[in-house]
């Protein structure tokens, strides 16, 4: 097994409790402001323990759909502990090599998950190729950039290399995997990227 996927797993049983208050309040905050539309069909890559899953079920209803996607199982595994809804669908998979069709989702969620992907600029494209055209990708974090960045350094091991690029580069990643209107917003306590597929 990668040393990446091995860390997740182990992390996977105790990652809930490592997630402070505050830091889900403002995930839940970040979420809401998206405004999913009611009957969105939306992909949350790396989903982890499923922090997202309750905020994404509850955005779209119960005609909208969530497919969690990760490629630790043990992580998954703590999210299906916690999550059944009939509209929701756990599967194992990369983000560089996403295990579904073309152009089947609204939107693709990605939190506190894009620099751990391996191949930044494949993940993008994949984010695009299973979104429809006009689909939206988001990817956030519940801190700045620079605090990102901080902690993967000093957590060592597995994460050390885990960085996300300077703004240029996301954009251009972005830019060149078909997004268009993008945007960009990293100030302290939050960071959010967001484009439509061409
Ligand atoms: C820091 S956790 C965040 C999990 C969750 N989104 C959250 O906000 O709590 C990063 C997640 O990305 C997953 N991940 C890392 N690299 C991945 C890859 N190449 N493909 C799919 N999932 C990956 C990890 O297994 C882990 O669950």
């Amino acid at each position: 097994m990668c040393p990446k996927k091995a860390y997740f797993d182990e992390k996977a049983a105790e990652w809930d409790t490592l997630i402070k208050d505050e830091v889900v309040i403002r995930i839940k905050n970040m979420v809401e402001e998206l405004a999913l539309p009611q009957g969105s069909k939306v992909l949350d890559l790396g989903t982890g323990t499923g922090i997202l899953i309750p905020m994404l079920i509850e955005a779209v209803g119960s005609s909208g759909a969530v497919v969690a996607v990760d490629f630790a199982p043990q992580m998954l595994a703590e999210a299906r502990k916690k999550y059944q809804w009939p509209n929701l669908e756990f599967l194992e998979g990369a983000a560089e090599e996403i295990p579904l069709e073309d152009q089947v989702f609204d939107e693709v969620v990605c939190n506190s998950a894009f620099p751990h992907f391996d191949d930044l600029r494949q993940a993008a494209q994949e984010m695009a190729r299973v979104l429809r055209p006009g689909g939206r990708v988001t990817v956030m974090h519940p801190h700045s950039r620079e605090y990102i960045n901080d902690l993967h350094v000093s957590l060592g091991g597995a994460v050390k290399t885990c960085l996300l690029p300077e703004e240029e580069v996301m954009l251009a990643i972005f830019a060149e995997a078909g997004f268009e209107a993008l945007t960009l917003e990293d100030v302290p306590g939050r960071y959010c990227l967001s484009g439509r597929k061409a």
